[in-house]
């Protein structure tokens, strides 16, 4: 058996570094879901069931506006839980989870964004690409909302020479990339696309939109074991 020295601590990868973070942020999303979402499930039910007793109409009123205050805290804690894990990468598959992530932004955002994905994307796409695209197109589209000022934007999931690539574009007011900006965004993104020996390319300028690409190897050996299903790019 290998002997290793006493009191060497392996250094951890950036891949491991990752893959804790996923592990971590899975723990905290269970834990939201599970343990905090439920007492605020039965928190509701308790003050509907005390407003159905109170005779005063003030007082029920009042009682009725806290229950639904409660419901929109559940609604955010739980939107909030599944960005921190998208559980739906692994039943919804790649495609449809990044037209859910679409509809969900553009549902808060009011800005109008489209999805596709072309024919040509492989059915089954690696757990590692599939989770990297889907945080690169989270980043991509929150940035899309915080800072674009844009009415418009797309995202497109397609395969390009043998790579998976991903495109989200916005009609805004770009900026300029060779200032530096102090986020941890864009750094976090290139970080992601680099382990998988991807690449990301910006072009933005300022007053003319912003589009970011991305290309990551699609892996040949990928097993049954280590793949997300696609899925239909459509959302009911
Ligand atoms: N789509 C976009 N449209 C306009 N400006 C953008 C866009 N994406 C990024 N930027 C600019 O690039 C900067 C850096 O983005 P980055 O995501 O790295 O950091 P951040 O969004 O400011 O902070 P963080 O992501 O850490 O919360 C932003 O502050 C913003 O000025
Ligand atoms: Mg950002």
């Amino acid at each position: 058996m290998p002997h290793r020295a006493p009191g060497r601590l392996r250094r951890p990868t950036p891949l491991t570094l990752v893959d804790g973070q996923e592990t971590e942020r899975a723990r905290i999303a269970r834990e939201l879901h599970d343990s905090v979402g439920q007492k605020l499930a039965l928190l509701q039910i308790d003050l509907d069931q005390i407003a159905c007793t109170l005779r005063s109409h003030a007082e029920r009123t009042r009682v009725q506006a806290l229950s639904r205050q409660v419901a929109d805290i559940a609604r955010e804690l739980h939107d909030i839980s599944y960005e921190l894990h998208p559980l739906k990468l692994e039943i919804l598959g790649l495609a449809r989870s990044l037209a859910v992530l679409c509809q969900e932004h553009s549902r808060r955002s009011g800005i109008a964004i489209a999805f596709s994905c072309d024919a040509d994307v492989p059915d089954r796409i690696g757990s590692n690409e599939s989770l990297c695209l889907y945080r690169v197109a989270q980043e991509a589209l929150h940035n899309v909302v915080t800072h674009s000022n844009a009415a418009r934007a797309s995202v497109r999931l397609g395969c390009f020479d043998g790579a998976l690539g991903l495109i989200v574009a916005d009609a805004g007011q770009g900026f300029n990339d060779a200032l530096p900006s102090g986020g941890l965004g864009l750094t976090s993104m290139r970080q992601r696309v680099a382990l998988l020996n991807g690449s990301l390319d910006i072009h933005t300028n300022k007053g003319d939109g912003t589009r970011i690409s991305v290309r990551i190897p699609c892996r040949r050996n990928a097993t049954a074991y280590d793949c997300c299903a696609l899925g239909s790019p459509v959302v009911a």
